[in-house]
């Protein structure tokens, strides 16, 4: 497939929304199974597409985080990011790696945080560049690097017993299977080494055999390119099998904050925190859904985005939608936050 010099596929931009029924009610095992298959590019579709609206409509980190009253919504994601430093004990100088990375906003944050080196591993070629691009604004080029890489393959890549310390933020859902990627993180930790993931599950009040729960997992999938929404016990299930010993898990969005996470995303800018969010909050009210809407559309025929970028961009509103309704009936999480080692023995 020809890409763009930027590394972007119109292509597979194009192809992303193919990758579900257009009856997203439906729940068709083969389609599930093909999405699976093709994680690679499912995922390369969607962040080919998504990217740049992430960047314009969120941040360079691109997560969920709590909120406290009046925070502002910059200092709430680097909190989320310092949390899961502190929890993982992370230690001036050690090797880290960052499983999914985006365009770096965590590793450069995390890195500053905990004095630590940090190599992010990206399968997305356009955010690659970016994140490269604004380490070398930030002066960290020499802490923060960045390789090309499926992290389903991390011990071919690195070889095994490599980091100090991994994490993943809200990024190891894309793979086809949560064994497969933790299994594959165990292998490059050292012994003894510690691997910290903020998750994304549907909760244990989650049953797929009701079809308004198992509709808005689809949603969900749809609007962040994901082949495959999981419960959260089979994510605990993965860590054990694949030989961690999980020292701390949570559910942060659990916890009774009076902010809730997906506030960001319920475009009421009555609640915004600070007078600079209330643009982050806009972008999600119907009136700014509108501006982006015939925005992109606009730009897109002008060949400023690549084309499908519009059609990526739609999928955005499902998302949106869905991360809010099952935010409030805590079906769904963002944060199930897992700190877990790799025995000295293994
Ligand atoms: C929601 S973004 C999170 C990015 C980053 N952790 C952050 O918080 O800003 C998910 C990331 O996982 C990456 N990713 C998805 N599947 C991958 C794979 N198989 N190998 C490597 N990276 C992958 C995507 O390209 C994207 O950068």
């Amino acid at each position: 497939m020809p890409a763009q010099v930027d590394g972007r596929v119109d292509e597979r931009i194009q192809n992303y929304t193919k990758f579900w029924q257009k009856d997203i009610t439906k729940d068709d095992k083969a389609d599930t199974d093909n999405r699976v298959d093709s994680y690679t590019d499912v995922v390369n579709g969607y962040y080919d597409g998504a990217t740049g609206l992430y960047e314009f409509g969120w941040a360079r980190s691109f997560h969920f985080c709590r909120f406290y009253k009046g925070e502002a919504f910059q200092a709430g994601l680097a909190r989320h990011e310092h949390y899961l430093a502190a929890q993982m004990g992370l230690r001036p100088g050690m090797r880290v790696l960052d499983v999914g990375c985006g365009v770096g906003g965590p590793a450069r944050e995390i890195a500053r945080f905990a004095d630590v080196r940090i190599v992010g591993l990206n399968n997305n070629d356009f955010q690659i560049g970016r994140a490269r691009k604004y380490t070398k604004q930030a002066g960290l080029e020499k802490q923060v690097s960045f390789v090309k890489g499926d992290f389903m393959k991390l011990s071919e890549q690195f070889g095994e017993n490599s980091f100090d310390a991994v994490y993943a933020i809200e990024a190891t859902v894309h793979a086809p299977s949560f064994a497969g990627v933790y299994g594959e993180i165990m292998k490059v930790l050292r012994p003894g080494g510690v691997f910290g993931v903020y998750e994304w599950v549907m909760t244990d009040a989650w049953d797929p055999s009701i079809p308004s729960h198992k509709d808005v997992a689809r949603r969900i999938e749809i609007g962040n390119g994901i082949p495959e929404m999981r419960p959260l016990q089979q994510a605990r299930e993965a860590m054990r099998e694949v030989g961690f010993t999980v020292e701390h898990e949570e559910d942060l969005a659990d916890r009774p904050d009076d902010v809730p996470w997906y506030y960001p995303l319920e475009g009421d800018i009555m609640k915004a925190q600070t007078a600079w969010d209330l643009l982050t909050v806009w972008r999600s009210s119907w009136s700014g859904r509108i501006v982006t809407h015939y925005g992109l559309w606009f730009i897109e025929q002008l060949g400023v985005v690549p084309k499908g970028t519009w059609e990526v961009g739609e999928t955005l509103k499902i998302a949106g939608d869905a991360l809010v309704d099952s935010g409030k009936t805590k079906l769904f999480t963002p944060m199930y936050l897992a700190v877990c080692r790799k025995p000295e023995t293994h």
